[in-house]
């Protein structure tokens, strides 16, 4: 995730766009930059660090002209560097272009522009587009630009300037949110709305597929074929908080509805007709051990039975805190994958060291390029974005679609799964975002619970096999963000202490999917019933078989039951989430917690 913003009018374009992106700075802050036209052809400023940076550079550098574009980055293809940062350019510095997405394609446009005798200056998959505008320019910046994006497959919100038309910013969208305002003769563009709230109300919703023209006589929308499209603009009524937060009243609730276009992200480019693509070259492996801390621990758990049931491999897991202090004997041939939002949680960082020291194969998979942990190991990044709220809710669905991915792709390179299987296991993972999307509709239903259950005191979280991971995630999200006592237990434990704590008091709520272990999970729904405790089930919308037990459901819809645990999930942080609300918590920043623990 980054943020792209855009100003042409009369005002010193530089100061417009820093202001803008000191309000983008929560969509990524590793690198920025910008470029501005001045009749002298394209300007640029851009460095590697906070907007802070950027700033500084500008105090001794500064760049003048009244029509320009700017960029925070959160890195997803080349390091957080100064090289990378963004705007691009082309061989010749005559466009300069900032992007927020992936371009799924650019490596073999990159190579194709390499052998046509383009230079690249980056390792970023934006570089091409410039490049491509290049070609096509015929002294009309957004025909080039619409006949360059013919040419890209992914998501992306674009903005280029041509230093032959200075009073010119062209636009695109096509998955990336972007959004346009209107001020008294000055225009602006950016992925969202706050960055341009200190200078006009008045916005336009950019949709996918189409293309802007901002130039002194006002905003010209397209469609791919250049044919124009009328749009009214709306006035923006949310003061800067909340638009910060979308219009949602915090980070987290914010972050749980981004989970489908997270999950896409994800698996972008990643999903092949024939298997799992994945950037980086994985280390033949005859075991694997996954190791993490909090909740990136829970995914890693739940990857421990991804492996073992699509690739058929020995796995293991261990919290990160204890890794180190055990003598697990690794070799040439384990894996460790180490999983961590952060990549800068203390004791994973340990984990991957001892690891590394032990001759294992290590694999990171994070959510920060350039973190201490993605330096220290080759990484797979989960592309989730900035996540505000410390209780981890997108970081963590993106980390599980990344970890399935890796066991399937084990799965293929073994021969342990069929060819049915492995296309039964695409199928739904295309469909997974969709799925998703479906499960969070379902708010009011966890709303309606969440009030009944506010005030009890105690929660009891239950789930066997893949769902038992999850049980400990829901219970972890209550504890964490509402402070009400919850423990996650595997269903088939209870009867071996925890049951004597069941009574009329206590909250049950039991992971009952369609799966293997459903049946033996169900008569652990018996046995707490039986002691009158109140029951939350999570089943599917197809199950008619669990109204029976209690009208406290929450549905979700039908997929494979090792892919389940990513839905099952949501309903329990949305629950927790409202609790929290409901109670008159801090929901961002829950007492005595941090975002990144990087101490021991
Ligand atoms: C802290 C955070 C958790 C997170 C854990 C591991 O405890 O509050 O949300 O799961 O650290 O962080 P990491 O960045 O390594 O995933």
């Amino acid at each position: 995730m980054c943020g792209i913003v855009g100003y042409l009018g009369e005002k010193e374009a530089s100061s417009v766009l820093l202001e803008g992106l000191k309000r983008l700075e929560y969509r990524g802050y590793d690198s920025a930059g910008m470029a501005v036209l001045n009749g002298n052809g394209v300007a640029k400023a851009k460095c590697a660090g906070k907007i802070a940076a950027l700033e500084t550079v500008l105090l001794s550098q500064p760049i003048h002209g009244h029509t320009g574009i700017g960029h925070t980055r959160w890195a997803t293809h080349g390091r957080p560097n100064d090289e990378n940062a963004h705007p691009h350019s082309d061989c010749k510095n005559r466009f300069a272009l900032v992007h927020n997405g992936i371009i799924e394609n650019y490596l073999e446009i990159k190579e194709k522009l390499l052998k046509a005798g383009h230079h690249f200056r980056t390792e970023t998959d934006t570089e091409i587009i410039p490049h491509l505008i290049e070609i096509y320019y015929n002294g009309n910046l957004e025909e080039a630009l619409i006949r360059s994006l013919h040419e890209i497959r992914g998501s992306y919100a674009i903005a280029a300037i041509a230093e032959d038309e200075p009073q010119k910013i062209a636009a695109a969208r096509m998955g990336s949110p972007l959004v346009i305002g209107i001020g008294k003769g000055e225009y602006f563009l950016a992925s969202d709305i706050p960055a341009f709230l200190p200078f006009t109300r008045d916005a336009l919703i950019v949709e996918d597929g189409e293309v802007i023209v901002l130039t002194p006589e006002g905003v010209k929308l397209l469609d791919s074929h250049q044919k124009k499209i009328e749009r009214t603009s709306f006035r923006v009524l949310w003061d800067t908080a909340m638009a910060e937060k979308g219009g949602y009243k915090h980070f987290m609730l914010k972050e749980i509805h981004e989970q489908p276009d997270v999950i896409s992200e994800t698996l972008a480019g990643r999903l092949k007709p024939n298997g799992i693509s994945l950037e980086i070259e994985i280390p033949k492996f005859e075991r694997v051990f996954l190791t993490g801390a909090g909740t990136a621990y829970h995914a890693a758990m739940i990857g421990k039975y991804w492996f073992e049931n699509l690739a058929k491999i020995p796995a293991e897991v261990e919290l990160s805190s204890e890794f180190r202090y055990r003598n697990l004997h690794l070799s040439k041939k384990t894996l460790v994958v180490a999983v961590s939002q952060s990549g800068e949680t203390a004791d994973t960082l340990a984990a991957v060291r001892e690891a590394k020291k032990q001759g294992a194969s290590v694999l990171a998979v994070t959510n920060v390029m350039g973190s201490s942990i993605s330096r220290e190991a080759p990484s797979l990044y989960t592309r989730a974005g900035i996540e505000i709220g410390v209780a981890a809710t997108k970081t963590y669905v993106s980390q599980l679609t990344l970890l399935f991915l890796l066991a399937l792709k084990a799965g293929l390179e073994r021969e342990a799964l069929s060819s049915e299987e492995m296309k039964m296991f695409l199928k739904e993972l295309y469909r997974l975002p969709e799925l998703v999307s479906l499960t969070l509709k379902k708010e009011s239903d966890v709303k309606h619970i969440a009030k009944l259950f506010a005030s009890r005191k105690d929660f009891l979280y239950l789930g066997r096999h893949v769902y038992y991971p999850i049980a400990l995630e829901g219970a972890l999200k209550l504890k964490e963000i509402s402070y009400i006592h919850a423990e996650g237990y595997a269903a088939g434990e209870m009867k071996h202490g925890p049951i004597a704590l069941i009574d009329e008091n206590v909250v049950a709520v039991a992971l009952t999917l369609k799966s293997p272990v459903y049946e033996k999970t169900i008569s652990n729904v018996e046995e707490v019933l039986a002691r009158d405790a109140s029951l939350i089930l999570v089943a599917e919308e197809t199950n008619k078989q669990v109204s029976k037990y209690t009208n406290h459901l929450f549905l979700i819809p039908e997929t494979h039951w090792l892919l389940s645990p990513i839905l099952a999930v949501l309903p329990l942080q949305l629950l927790a989430y409202l609790i929290s609300d409901k109670k008159g918590c801090d929901v961002d920043q829950p007492r005595n917690l941090a975002k990144s623990v990087t101490v021991e």
